[in-house]
């Protein structure tokens, strides 16, 4: 704001970062352009208005406003849209404009850093009660919340370890870009308008089935995130959502919190390694993050509830053709 721009165009999958850019959008008063994932602009309604009514122009990708969205809508009218879809619009969109920036909500170092203020903060509540987590656990869309959490103890296990803490990073099984994804050169982005990055990726072409999840939608991984687990320092884990949606009912009636899908897949995770040391007699602390609620999201609780929610198996030859493609594009890289 302070250096004259009056724009910022954003993408959104489940809509949590494009609610607060658009919050912060009106305390700044800066004009925020949102791409919301088609799938999540019709399954989240309400997600849509709290965007409008903190002031955001809301836009469902792929859209007709970018000359990527138009080519995109062409060859694929019936595309329910992905992150790295609405990551190119929205950059596409940046460009085209006088005094405008584009912010992304995820994936890049600097979102990851600002994110860790919420392990320096579960840090410092844990200390106070004498505690320290032997799982760390989060679900992993571009992996920001996770490495939030996560990155302050992985220091820490360096700098002084009290235990050897066991970090567990959860996608969905619909778009597995850590657990069966390869680690190579890829775009953040769809339209291939972003830089390439080192990632675990199933390809920047992959559209993802319209899981109720919209924020583990995104084909990449964080590279820094990658190259933890690349080096085993965090471990993948999948799940899909039925599984999921399954926990989160357990955890809504245990805990009165309604998650949100996503956040469910962290709940499975967590709720695994609770029973397996219930088998194995161990006593463990487990956290997770709990990375946004779900009270946009009764669609996915209401279809779940009557049985209508599909686990979306993925098959190889989906992940094969994207990943073909980039390799393809990129032979040398
Ligand atoms: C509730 C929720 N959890 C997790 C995520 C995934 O976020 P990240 O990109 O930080 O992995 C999202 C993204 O939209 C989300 O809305």
């Amino acid at each position: 704001m302070r250096e004259g721009v009056e724009k910022l165009t954003t993408e959104t999958g489940a809509g949590q970062w494009g609610s607060s850019l658009a919050f912060a959008g009106s305390l700044f008063d800066l004009e925020i352009e949102v791409y919301m994932v088609r799938v999540s602009y019709e399954q989240k309604p309400y997600r849509k208005t709290m965007m409008k009514l903190y002031g955001a122009d809301v836009v469902p990708s792929p859209s007709t406003r970018t000359e990527v969205g138009k080519r995109i809508r062409e060859k694929f009218p019936d595309t329910s849209g992905s992150l790295g879809i609405a990551i190119s619009e929205a950059v596409e969109r940046c460009l085209s404009l006088e005094n405008t920036k584009y912010s992304l909500g995820s994936v890049l170092n600097h979102v990851l850093l600002h994110q860790s203020v919420t392990g320096q903060e579960t840090m410092e509540q844990l200390n106070s009660v004498d505690e320290y987590p032997d799982t760390v656990i989060g679900c992993v869309g571009g992996g920001s919340n996770f490495a939030g959490l996560a990155y302050p103890y992985i220091v820490d296990q360096k700098k002084r370890p009290q235990k050897e803490t066991e970090f567990i990073a959860v996608e969905s099984t619909a778009c597995p870009s850590i657990s069966r994804g390869e680690y190579l050169y890829d775009h953040g982005d769809t339209g291939r308008i972003t830089p390439l990055m080192k990632m675990f990726t199933v390809g920047h072409e992959f559209v993802p089935d319209p899981i109720h999840a919209g924020g583990l939608r995104y084909h990449g991984m964080a590279p820094s995130l990658s190259m933890l687990i690349k080096h085993g320092v965090v471990q993948p884990r999948a799940y899909n959502q039925v599984e999921a949606l399954d926990v989160a009912v357990v955890f809504a009636q245990q805990e009165g919190i309604i998650p949100a899908p996503e956040t469910a897949h962290a709940i499975k995770a967590m709720i695994d390694e609770a029973l397996r040391c219930k088998e194995t007699g161990e006593a463990k602390t487990v956290v997770i993050l709990m990375s946004g609620h779900g009270f946009f999201d009764m669609s996915a609780y209401e279809a779940h509830l009557k049985g209508e929610l599909k686990p979306f198996e993925l098959p190889q030859a989906r992940i094969d053709k994207t990943v073909g493609s980039l390799k393809g594009l990129y032979p040398d890289v």
